[in-house]
Protein backbone atom coordinates (compact mmCIF):
# COMPACT_ATOMS: atom_id res chain seq x y z
CA UNK A 1 0.00 0.00 0.00
CA UNK A 2 1.55 3.47 -1.22
CA UNK A 3 2.10 6.16 1.37
CA UNK A 4 -0.46 9.31 1.73
CA UNK A 5 1.15 12.21 -0.32
CA UNK A 6 2.81 14.45 2.15
CA UNK A 7 1.11 17.83 2.86
CA UNK A 8 2.50 20.60 0.73
CA UNK A 9 1.55 23.97 2.30
CA UNK A 10 0.38 26.74 -0.53
CA UNK A 11 2.27 29.54 0.76
CA UNK A 12 1.39 33.22 -0.65
CA UNK A 13 4.52 35.67 -0.89
CA UNK A 14 3.56 39.55 -1.17
CA UNK A 15 7.35 41.31 -1.94
CA UNK A 16 8.71 44.27 -2.79
CA UNK A 17 9.35 44.96 -6.21
CA UNK A 18 13.13 46.56 -5.48
CA UNK A 19 14.26 44.62 -2.76
CA UNK A 20 13.04 41.15 -2.16
CA UNK A 21 11.82 40.18 -6.01
CA UNK A 22 15.00 40.99 -7.15
CA UNK A 23 16.30 39.02 -4.10
CA UNK A 24 14.33 36.02 -5.03
CA UNK A 25 15.23 36.07 -8.60
CA UNK A 26 19.21 35.90 -7.41
CA UNK A 27 18.19 32.99 -5.75
CA UNK A 28 16.69 31.77 -9.10
CA UNK A 29 19.85 32.54 -11.40
CA UNK A 30 22.17 31.11 -9.09
CA UNK A 31 20.43 27.86 -9.00
CA UNK A 32 19.70 27.99 -5.15
CA UNK A 33 17.10 25.63 -4.33
CA UNK A 34 14.31 25.99 -2.41
CA UNK A 35 10.09 24.64 -2.27
CA UNK A 36 8.23 24.93 -5.20
CA UNK A 37 5.09 26.06 -2.71
CA UNK A 38 5.18 30.12 -2.61
CA UNK A 39 3.35 31.97 -4.75
CA UNK A 40 5.17 35.62 -5.41
CA UNK A 41 3.17 39.04 -6.09
CA UNK A 42 5.02 42.04 -6.35
CA UNK A 43 4.02 44.74 -5.29
CA UNK A 44 5.95 48.25 -5.35
CA UNK A 45 6.58 48.42 -1.75
CA UNK A 46 6.04 47.12 1.53
CA UNK A 47 4.29 50.41 2.08
CA UNK A 48 1.75 49.15 -0.13
CA UNK A 49 0.88 45.75 1.35
CA UNK A 50 -2.22 46.09 2.27
CA UNK A 51 -3.93 44.23 5.80
CA UNK A 52 -6.98 42.90 3.74
CA UNK A 53 -4.00 41.46 1.16
CA UNK A 54 -3.00 38.81 4.26
CA UNK A 55 -6.36 37.89 4.98
CA UNK A 56 -7.48 37.77 1.20
CA UNK A 57 -4.64 35.25 0.99
CA UNK A 58 -5.53 32.92 3.73
CA UNK A 59 -9.59 33.33 2.33
CA UNK A 60 -8.83 31.71 -0.78
CA UNK A 61 -6.54 29.02 0.19
CA UNK A 62 -3.16 30.10 1.56
CA UNK A 63 -1.48 27.94 4.40
CA UNK A 64 0.90 30.94 4.99
CA UNK A 65 1.69 34.02 4.15
CA UNK A 66 5.03 35.69 3.81
CA UNK A 67 5.68 39.25 3.39
CA UNK A 68 8.91 41.06 2.67
CA UNK A 69 10.39 43.90 1.51
CA UNK A 70 13.72 46.12 1.74
CA UNK A 71 15.71 46.51 5.10
CA UNK A 72 15.37 49.30 6.91
CA UNK A 73 16.62 52.31 5.37
CA UNK A 74 16.86 50.92 2.03
CA UNK A 75 13.12 51.55 1.00
CA UNK A 76 12.66 52.85 -2.72
CA UNK A 77 10.45 55.36 -1.25
CA UNK A 78 12.66 56.66 1.78
CA UNK A 79 10.26 55.16 4.29
CA UNK A 80 7.36 52.93 2.75
CA UNK A 81 9.06 50.14 5.17
CA UNK A 82 8.88 51.95 8.24
CA UNK A 83 5.51 53.30 7.70
CA UNK A 84 4.72 49.10 6.79
CA UNK A 85 6.31 47.72 9.91
CA UNK A 86 4.49 50.21 12.31
CA UNK A 87 0.85 49.09 11.12
CA UNK A 88 2.34 45.49 10.78
CA UNK A 89 2.61 45.62 14.49
CA UNK A 90 -0.80 46.46 15.06
CA UNK A 91 -2.01 44.37 12.64
CA UNK A 92 -0.41 41.36 14.22
CA UNK A 93 -1.97 42.32 17.54
CA UNK A 94 -5.74 42.66 15.35
CA UNK A 95 -5.38 39.47 13.84
CA UNK A 96 -4.24 37.81 17.73
CA UNK A 97 -7.20 39.13 19.01
CA UNK A 98 -9.23 37.66 16.13
CA UNK A 99 -7.91 34.21 16.74
CA UNK A 100 -5.56 33.78 13.84
CA UNK A 101 -2.27 31.41 13.79
CA UNK A 102 0.01 34.40 13.67
CA UNK A 103 3.09 31.31 13.00
CA UNK A 104 1.07 31.48 9.38
CA UNK A 105 2.04 34.86 8.67
CA UNK A 106 6.07 35.55 8.44
CA UNK A 107 8.03 39.28 7.94
CA UNK A 108 11.19 39.54 6.42
CA UNK A 109 13.45 41.87 5.17
CA UNK A 110 15.19 40.42 2.32
CA UNK A 111 17.55 42.59 0.32
CA UNK A 112 18.15 42.49 -3.76
CA UNK A 113 21.51 40.74 -2.82
CA UNK A 114 20.16 38.36 -0.52
CA UNK A 115 19.20 34.98 -2.58
CA UNK A 116 20.24 33.43 -0.53
CA UNK A 117 18.69 34.70 2.99
CA UNK A 118 15.32 34.29 0.36
CA UNK A 119 16.10 30.55 -0.11
CA UNK A 120 16.33 30.14 3.65
CA UNK A 121 13.64 32.05 4.61
CA UNK A 122 11.23 30.58 1.84
CA UNK A 123 12.51 26.81 2.92
CA UNK A 124 12.16 27.22 6.71
CA UNK A 125 8.86 29.18 6.78
CA UNK A 126 7.35 26.13 3.86
CA UNK A 127 8.85 23.63 6.85
CA UNK A 128 7.20 25.11 9.76
CA UNK A 129 3.84 25.53 7.47
CA UNK A 130 3.88 21.91 6.77
CA UNK A 131 4.04 20.97 10.47
CA UNK A 132 1.20 22.84 11.05
CA UNK A 133 -0.91 21.63 8.51
CA UNK A 134 -3.75 23.05 5.97
CA UNK A 135 -5.42 26.36 7.21
CA UNK A 136 -9.05 25.08 7.76
CA UNK A 137 -9.08 27.36 10.97
CA UNK A 138 -10.30 30.06 9.30
CA UNK A 139 -13.90 31.36 10.17
CA UNK A 140 -14.25 28.20 12.01
CA UNK A 141 -16.74 27.78 14.53
CA UNK A 142 -18.00 25.66 17.40
CA UNK A 143 -18.32 25.70 21.27
CA UNK A 144 -16.51 28.09 23.17
CA UNK A 145 -15.81 29.23 26.74
CA UNK A 146 -17.99 32.16 28.05
CA UNK A 147 -16.64 35.13 27.42
CA UNK A 148 -18.43 37.68 29.96
CA UNK A 149 -21.17 39.72 28.68
CA UNK A 150 -20.63 43.26 28.55
CA UNK A 151 -22.34 45.40 30.84
CA UNK A 152 -25.65 46.69 29.89
CA UNK A 153 -26.69 50.47 30.65
CA UNK A 154 -29.15 51.58 33.55
CA UNK A 155 -32.68 52.71 32.91
CA UNK A 156 -34.80 55.75 33.49
CA UNK A 157 -33.48 59.27 33.13
CA UNK A 158 -31.78 61.19 36.26
CA UNK A 159 -31.00 64.72 35.51
CA UNK A 160 -27.46 65.79 36.75
CA UNK A 161 -27.35 69.38 38.35
CA UNK A 162 -25.41 71.40 35.54
CA UNK A 163 -28.92 70.93 33.32
CA UNK A 164 -30.14 74.28 33.96
CA UNK A 165 -27.01 76.17 33.76
CA UNK A 166 -26.43 74.47 30.37
CA UNK A 167 -30.10 75.28 29.05
CA UNK A 168 -29.01 78.96 30.25
CA UNK A 169 -25.49 78.79 28.36
CA UNK A 170 -26.99 77.78 25.30
CA UNK A 171 -29.69 80.03 25.90
CA UNK A 172 -27.20 83.25 25.62
CA UNK A 173 -24.96 81.52 23.21
CA UNK A 174 -27.80 81.31 20.81
CA UNK A 175 -29.57 84.94 21.74
CA UNK A 176 -26.26 86.70 21.11
CA UNK A 177 -25.56 85.05 17.88
CA UNK A 178 -22.11 83.21 19.10
CA UNK A 179 -23.17 80.20 17.88
CA UNK A 180 -25.88 79.51 14.70
CA UNK A 181 -26.40 75.95 16.30
CA UNK A 182 -25.84 73.89 19.48
CA UNK A 183 -25.42 69.75 19.20
CA UNK A 184 -26.92 68.66 22.30
CA UNK A 185 -29.02 65.71 24.04
CA UNK A 186 -33.09 66.03 24.37
CA UNK A 187 -35.19 63.61 26.31
CA UNK A 188 -34.70 60.83 22.72
CA UNK A 189 -31.46 61.02 22.05
CA UNK A 190 -29.00 63.65 20.39
CA UNK A 191 -31.14 66.86 19.15
CA UNK A 192 -29.74 70.15 17.29
CA UNK A 193 -31.08 73.62 18.45
CA UNK A 194 -31.02 76.76 16.52
CA UNK A 195 -33.56 79.36 18.47
CA UNK A 196 -32.77 80.28 21.82
CA UNK A 197 -36.54 79.29 22.86
CA UNK A 198 -35.64 75.64 22.46
CA UNK A 199 -32.86 75.50 24.76
CA UNK A 200 -35.15 74.14 27.05
CA UNK A 201 -35.04 70.70 25.27
CA UNK A 202 -31.81 70.35 26.68
CA UNK A 203 -31.02 67.92 29.05
CA UNK A 204 -28.15 66.35 30.71
CA UNK A 205 -28.59 63.28 32.50
CA UNK A 206 -27.90 59.60 32.78
CA UNK A 207 -29.00 58.91 29.36
CA UNK A 208 -26.75 61.15 27.64
CA UNK A 209 -24.45 58.47 26.45
CA UNK A 210 -23.97 59.58 22.52
CA UNK A 211 -20.47 61.09 21.41
CA UNK A 212 -22.36 63.89 19.95
CA UNK A 213 -18.38 65.39 18.17
CA UNK A 214 -20.09 62.81 15.28
CA UNK A 215 -22.31 65.40 14.35
CA UNK A 216 -19.67 68.13 13.82
CA UNK A 217 -18.45 66.11 10.14
CA UNK A 218 -22.19 66.47 8.42
CA UNK A 219 -22.58 68.77 6.00
CA UNK A 220 -25.88 69.74 6.84
CA UNK A 221 -24.72 70.82 10.49
CA UNK A 222 -21.73 72.53 8.98
CA UNK A 223 -24.25 74.31 6.73
CA UNK A 224 -25.97 76.08 9.52
CA UNK A 225 -23.12 77.74 10.40
CA UNK A 226 -20.87 77.76 13.57
CA UNK A 227 -21.86 75.61 16.61
CA UNK A 228 -21.81 74.46 19.59
CA UNK A 229 -21.13 71.31 20.72
CA UNK A 230 -21.58 69.86 24.32
CA UNK A 231 -19.29 66.63 25.07
CA UNK A 232 -18.41 65.00 28.20
CA UNK A 233 -14.68 64.67 29.46
CA UNK A 234 -14.12 61.29 27.00
CA UNK A 235 -16.00 62.56 24.28
CA UNK A 236 -13.34 65.19 23.86
CA UNK A 237 -10.89 62.88 23.33
CA UNK A 238 -12.35 62.59 19.42
CA UNK A 239 -11.95 66.06 18.99
CA UNK A 240 -8.82 66.30 19.80
CA UNK A 241 -7.56 63.67 17.12
CA UNK A 242 -10.22 64.99 14.57
CA UNK A 243 -8.57 68.29 15.16
CA UNK A 244 -4.88 66.40 14.55
CA UNK A 245 -6.65 64.97 11.52
CA UNK A 246 -7.36 68.32 10.10
CA UNK A 247 -10.92 67.00 10.21
CA UNK A 248 -11.91 70.23 12.71
CA UNK A 249 -11.03 73.50 13.43
CA UNK A 250 -11.11 74.47 17.42
CA UNK A 251 -12.38 78.37 15.95
CA UNK A 252 -15.10 76.34 13.98
CA UNK A 253 -17.07 75.19 17.08
CA UNK A 254 -17.91 76.32 20.16
CA UNK A 255 -17.43 73.64 23.38
CA UNK A 256 -19.14 73.06 25.65
CA UNK A 257 -17.78 70.10 28.29
CA UNK A 258 -19.31 68.74 30.96
CA UNK A 259 -17.92 67.34 34.01
CA UNK A 260 -18.95 63.58 34.17
CA UNK A 261 -19.27 61.03 36.64
CA UNK A 262 -20.45 58.84 34.66
CA UNK A 263 -23.75 58.04 32.40
CA UNK A 264 -24.30 54.64 33.04
CA UNK A 265 -21.90 53.20 30.01
CA UNK A 266 -19.91 49.48 30.48
CA UNK A 267 -17.46 52.38 29.76
CA UNK A 268 -18.16 54.65 33.10
CA UNK A 269 -17.06 51.80 34.71
CA UNK A 270 -13.52 52.15 34.07
CA UNK A 271 -13.01 55.46 32.92
CA UNK A 272 -11.34 58.26 35.29
CA UNK A 273 -12.21 60.78 32.94
CA UNK A 274 -14.05 63.57 34.98
CA UNK A 275 -13.63 67.09 33.88
CA UNK A 276 -12.85 68.49 30.04
CA UNK A 277 -9.38 69.90 29.52
CA UNK A 278 -9.85 71.81 26.22
CA UNK A 279 -13.37 73.36 25.85
CA UNK A 280 -14.24 76.91 26.07
CA UNK A 281 -16.50 76.17 29.35
CA UNK A 282 -17.01 73.42 32.19
CA UNK A 283 -20.50 73.04 33.41
CA UNK A 284 -20.69 71.43 36.89
CA UNK A 285 -18.45 69.74 39.01
CA UNK A 286 -17.41 66.01 39.05
CA UNK A 287 -15.16 64.10 42.05
CA UNK A 288 -12.57 61.84 40.90
CA UNK A 289 -9.34 61.44 39.55
CA UNK A 290 -7.88 63.52 36.21
CA UNK A 291 -7.97 61.24 33.22
CA UNK A 292 -6.21 58.28 32.47
CA UNK A 293 -6.52 55.50 30.18
CA UNK A 294 -10.17 54.12 29.99
CA UNK A 295 -10.82 51.36 28.33
CA UNK A 296 -12.15 47.98 29.80
CA UNK A 297 -9.66 45.07 29.44
CA UNK A 298 -11.44 42.75 31.73
CA UNK A 299 -13.68 40.94 28.73
CA UNK A 300 -10.63 41.40 26.47
CA UNK A 301 -8.54 39.20 29.02
CA UNK A 302 -11.55 36.72 29.02
CA UNK A 303 -11.28 36.27 25.17
CA UNK A 304 -7.39 36.46 24.99
CA UNK A 305 -7.14 33.50 27.61
CA UNK A 306 -8.83 31.48 25.18
CA UNK A 307 -6.86 29.17 22.05
CA UNK A 308 -6.62 31.16 18.91
CA UNK A 309 -9.46 28.33 17.13
CA UNK A 310 -11.48 29.27 19.95
CA UNK A 311 -11.27 33.01 19.49
CA UNK A 312 -11.76 32.75 16.08
CA UNK A 313 -14.20 30.76 16.79
CA UNK A 314 -15.74 33.46 19.19
CA UNK A 315 -15.49 36.02 16.60
CA UNK A 316 -17.19 33.58 13.85
CA UNK A 317 -20.44 33.75 15.94
CA UNK A 318 -20.35 37.52 16.72
CA UNK A 319 -19.69 38.91 13.69
CA UNK A 320 -22.14 35.83 12.11
CA UNK A 321 -25.16 38.22 13.61
CA UNK A 322 -23.78 41.36 11.56
CA UNK A 323 -26.44 42.39 9.29
CA UNK A 324 -24.33 45.15 7.48
CA UNK A 325 -26.05 48.03 8.18
CA UNK A 326 -22.89 49.97 9.24
CA UNK A 327 -24.58 51.64 12.34
CA UNK A 328 -21.15 51.19 13.51
CA UNK A 329 -19.76 53.20 11.05
CA UNK A 330 -22.41 56.31 11.07
CA UNK A 331 -22.25 56.39 14.71
CA UNK A 332 -18.35 56.61 15.10
CA UNK A 333 -16.98 59.87 15.37
CA UNK A 334 -13.78 59.05 14.21
CA UNK A 335 -14.99 57.06 10.44
CA UNK A 336 -15.36 60.49 7.80
CA UNK A 337 -14.23 59.10 4.74
CA UNK A 338 -16.30 60.65 1.80
CA UNK A 339 -16.48 57.62 0.26
CA UNK A 340 -15.59 53.80 2.99
CA UNK A 341 -13.88 51.40 1.44
CA UNK A 342 -16.46 48.80 1.62
CA UNK A 343 -18.67 50.93 -0.96
CA UNK A 344 -16.21 50.79 -3.31
CA UNK A 345 -16.56 48.10 -5.93
CA UNK A 346 -13.51 48.98 -8.12
CA UNK A 347 -11.32 47.83 -7.16
CA UNK A 348 -14.04 45.71 -4.38
CA UNK A 349 -12.00 44.20 -1.49
CA UNK A 350 -14.42 43.87 0.53
CA UNK A 351 -17.66 41.53 -0.17
CA UNK A 352 -20.41 44.08 0.51
CA UNK A 353 -22.64 40.97 1.46
CA UNK A 354 -23.61 40.38 5.07
CA UNK A 355 -21.43 36.62 4.32
CA UNK A 356 -19.24 35.32 7.00
CA UNK A 357 -15.91 36.35 4.41
CA UNK A 358 -17.54 40.14 3.94
CA UNK A 359 -18.22 40.32 7.71
CA UNK A 360 -15.04 39.81 8.46
CA UNK A 361 -13.33 41.92 5.90
CA UNK A 362 -15.60 44.73 6.86
CA UNK A 363 -15.09 44.26 11.04
CA UNK A 364 -11.19 44.20 10.15
CA UNK A 365 -11.07 46.79 7.90
CA UNK A 366 -13.10 49.10 10.44
CA UNK A 367 -11.36 48.33 13.29
CA UNK A 368 -7.97 48.30 11.67
CA UNK A 369 -8.87 51.87 10.21
CA UNK A 370 -9.32 53.30 14.26
CA UNK A 371 -5.93 51.40 15.15
CA UNK A 372 -4.28 54.13 17.14
CA UNK A 373 -6.96 57.15 16.29
CA UNK A 374 -10.40 55.08 18.39
CA UNK A 375 -10.78 57.06 21.83
CA UNK A 376 -12.68 54.13 23.24
CA UNK A 377 -16.25 55.95 23.66
CA UNK A 378 -17.47 52.73 22.85
CA UNK A 379 -20.30 53.91 20.34
CA UNK A 380 -20.23 51.04 17.87
CA UNK A 381 -20.77 48.50 20.18
CA UNK A 382 -23.81 50.20 21.40
CA UNK A 383 -25.33 51.13 17.92
CA UNK A 384 -24.93 47.84 16.63
CA UNK A 385 -28.31 46.51 16.57
CA UNK A 386 -27.70 42.72 16.57
CA UNK A 387 -25.66 43.23 19.68
CA UNK A 388 -21.44 42.90 18.62
CA UNK A 389 -19.07 44.22 21.17
CA UNK A 390 -17.40 45.53 18.52
CA UNK A 391 -15.55 47.63 20.68
CA UNK A 392 -13.27 45.12 22.33
CA UNK A 393 -11.30 45.15 18.76
CA UNK A 394 -10.36 48.60 19.22
CA UNK A 395 -9.38 47.93 22.94
CA UNK A 396 -7.07 45.38 21.40
CA UNK A 397 -5.71 48.15 19.02
CA UNK A 398 -5.77 50.76 22.01
CA UNK A 399 -3.88 48.68 24.24
CA UNK A 400 -1.25 47.48 21.33
CA UNK A 401 -0.77 51.57 20.51
CA UNK A 402 -0.24 52.13 24.32
CA UNK A 403 2.32 48.88 24.65
CA UNK A 404 4.33 49.68 21.38
CA UNK A 405 3.95 53.07 21.16
CA UNK A 406 3.10 54.69 24.38
CA UNK A 407 0.31 56.25 22.29
CA UNK A 408 -3.17 56.85 23.97
CA UNK A 409 -5.43 58.65 21.58
CA UNK A 410 -7.34 61.92 22.63
CA UNK A 411 -4.85 62.58 25.13
CA UNK A 412 -2.27 64.67 24.02
CA UNK A 413 -3.08 67.17 21.20
CA UNK A 414 0.47 67.50 20.29
CA UNK A 415 1.54 63.43 20.33
CA UNK A 416 2.09 62.65 16.61
CA UNK A 417 -0.50 59.68 15.39
CA UNK A 418 0.46 56.30 15.48
CA UNK A 419 -0.49 55.34 11.68
CA UNK A 420 0.70 57.83 9.29
CA UNK A 421 4.30 58.75 11.74
CA UNK A 422 7.20 55.92 12.73
CA UNK A 423 9.95 55.97 14.72
CA UNK A 424 13.84 54.24 13.61
CA UNK A 425 13.48 52.13 16.52
CA UNK A 426 10.08 50.45 16.34
CA UNK A 427 9.94 47.27 17.35
CA UNK A 428 10.43 44.63 14.82
CA UNK A 429 11.29 41.66 16.70
CA UNK A 430 9.10 39.69 14.49
CA UNK A 431 10.87 40.60 11.20
CA UNK A 432 13.64 38.21 10.45
FE1 LIG B 1 11.02 48.09 -0.93
FE2 LIG B 1 9.72 50.28 0.03
S1 LIG B 1 10.59 49.97 -1.93
S2 LIG B 1 10.05 48.38 0.98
Amino acid sequence: MSAAPQFEPKIVAYVCNWCTYLGADLAGTARLEYPPNVRIIRLPCTGRIDFNLIIKALEVGADGVLVSGCHPGDCHYTAGNYHARRRWILFRELLDTLGIDLRRIEFAWISAAEGRKWQQVVTEFTEQTRKLGPYKELYATGAFPDVPAPETASPGAKSFAAESELREVCHKLLSEGTVKVVIGYGARGPVVVTRPEDADRLVWNNRCFSNLTAYLKRKEIKALGKAAVIVKPCDEKSLVELEKEAQFERKDAHVIGMACEGVGQPKCAHCTARTPRFVDVTLGVAAGPEPQSSPSPNRLAALMAMPPVERMAFWSDEFNRCVKCYACRQVCPMCYCERCIVDKNRPMSIDPAPSTKGNFAWHIARAFHLAGRCVGCGECSRACPAGIDLALLNISLHIAAQKNFGYEAGMDPKAEPVIGSYTLHDTEAFIR
